[in-house]
């Protein structure tokens, strides 16, 4: 009986112990947080990885939070950053902070990079900082030599081939700005009497024309191809004859075709500031003149915002064969070879050389952003590097055939129809070429 009972009460009181216990669980937690107080922190944070504990200074990061080491990286993408540095609006400010932490040699320092200076002599202060130079191809080490000069003197200018700064003088609409070399009289010739003509030119299916010009630019003759005979006085009596050539002090090699482009920039904004539109490509192509400018003045009228004037919907106008996604060709055999040491990434999309056509407004830009690109061996990525500055993409159009028709329809007058330009075309066929487009092919 008794340990019924007992057993009895266990049950009955159970309940009361643990609504005890609870009680006292909520008393104590009440109690804990009615006297808590927050524990108190110095008045200046410090963060971690300072050294600054004193106290008394704000603390401070102890290294720049912007990378400023050049080490990795090939030479020209080295020298970019640098001029990158330079022309940073946030930096330019005071260009103290642009120096290095320690500029010892074996490393780009500040000023290296900079403006041209007045001595254009060959100068091996890049040469040491390629491990490879005597092993690379002559024409990349004269380039590596001389890239840092880009101020070459004009030795023969043609101030009123744009008609000058007279208050009646027309600018054209179209500059004609060809690539050409001592040697390729025949070819200049070729393009005067036929594609290149000097005047007012009417487009082609009755469209509306404009004026056009021509200059040819020109180096003076590449000494490391060889001998060659003497053609300088048979150049000035072309210059004479024609009025159509500049020239600079420079040797004509391939690796110097970007200088043609800045040069002729610069030419440009001031003998030809107001010309609409620039074609810009080499002396051994056909370009079906006519076409090219009922395509220009397509552009003008119909794409584009229709509150602006024809002049502002060209304004960023870009267009040739684009290539995309190219980089750097490896190859040391090549033509086009341009080693690791020197350029390490991918191209910008760029048009190729043979014949691009852009804005007049743009090549003033090209010519202004050009400062802030270190020149580049290849021509026509230079200039898709300068494009990429202005935040232009150049257009695509399938017309612009840097790389030919095929073979098959080359003979065939009606599959240039659609042609603006083919590469390459001698200047026999330039000849033959013209006399068949007199009129408009018919469809093939
Ligand atoms: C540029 O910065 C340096 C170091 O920070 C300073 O000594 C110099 O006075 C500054 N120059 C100007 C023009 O602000
Ligand atoms: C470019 O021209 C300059 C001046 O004539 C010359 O010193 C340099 O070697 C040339 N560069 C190339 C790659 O031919
Ligand atoms: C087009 O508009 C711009 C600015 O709005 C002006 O400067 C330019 O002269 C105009 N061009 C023509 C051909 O009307």
């Amino acid at each position: 009986m008794a340990r019924c009972s007992g057993r009895l009460l266990c049950i009955c009181l159970l309940p009361c112990v643990m609504v005890g216990h609870l009680i006292v669980y909520i008393m104590v937690s009440i109690c804990i947080t009615i006297s808590y107080s927050p524990p108190l922190l110095p008045v200046r944070f410090v963060a971690p990885g300072t050294s600054s504990n004193s106290g008394t200074l704000a603390s401070h990061p102890l290294n720049p939070f912007w990378k400023l080491g050049l080490e990795e990286g090939a030479l020209w993408n080295q020298l970019q950053r640098f001029l990158d540095r330079q022309h940073n609006p946030i930096l330019r400010g005071n260009r103290t902070w642009v120096k290095l932490p320690d500029a010892e040699d074996g490393r780009v320092r500040e000023g290296d990079a900079g403006e041209a200076p007045a001595d254009c002599r060959p100068d091996n202060r890049w040469a040491s900082r390629l491990q490879d130079f005597n092993t690379l191809p002559e024409q990349m080490r004269d380039f590596v030599l001389s890239m840092h000069c880009r101020d070459y003197p004009l030795l023969t200018d043609q101030p009123g081939i744009c008609g000058g700064e007279g208050q009646g003088a027309e600018a054209p609409v179209l500059l004609l700005a060809i690539k050409s070399e001592t040697g390729n009289f025949e070819n200049r010739q070729a393009i005067r009497q036929t594609w290149g003509q000097s005047g007012w030119v009417q487009g082609e299916a009755g469209g509306r024309g404009g004026l056009v010009r021509t200059v040819f630019l020109l180096g003076k003759q590449d000494p490391s191809a060889g001998l060659y005979p003497d053609l300088e006085a048979l150049l000035e009596l072309e210059k004479s004859q024609h009025q159509d050539i500049l020239q600079w002090d420079f040797r004509d090699s391939f690796y110097n075709l970007t200088l043609k482009d800045v040069l002729f920039w610069r030419w440009f904004s001031l003998r030809c500031p107001r010309a609409l539109f620039v074609f810009k490509g080499d002396d051994d192509i056909f370009l079906r003149t006519r076409s090219l400018l009922d395509f220009l003045h397509q552009q003008g009228d119909e794409s584009g915002d229709p509150g602006q004037n024809s002049t502002e919907r060209t304004r960023d106008l870009f267009v040739g064969e684009v290539i995309a996604n190219a980089g750097p060709n490896r190859q040391p055999s090549t033509k086009y070879y341009i080693p690791e040491s020197f350029y390490k990434g991918t191209y910008p999309a760029y048009a190729g050389g043979g014949g691009v056509v852009y804005s007049g407004d743009l090549a003033l830009r090209l010519g202004r952003v050009s400062r802030r690109v270190h020149l580049f061996p290849i021509d026509d990525v230079y200039l898709g590097m300068c494009l990429h500055r202005l935040g232009i993409s150049p257009s695509h159009h399938p017309g612009f055939l840097t790389f030919d028709l095929p073979a098959s329809d080359r003979e065939k007058p009606c599959a240039y129809r659609s042609v603006i330009l083919v590469h390459k075309r001698s200047p026999k066929e330039m000849l033959r070429l013209w006399s068949e487009l007199q009129t408009v092919p018919p469809p093939c």
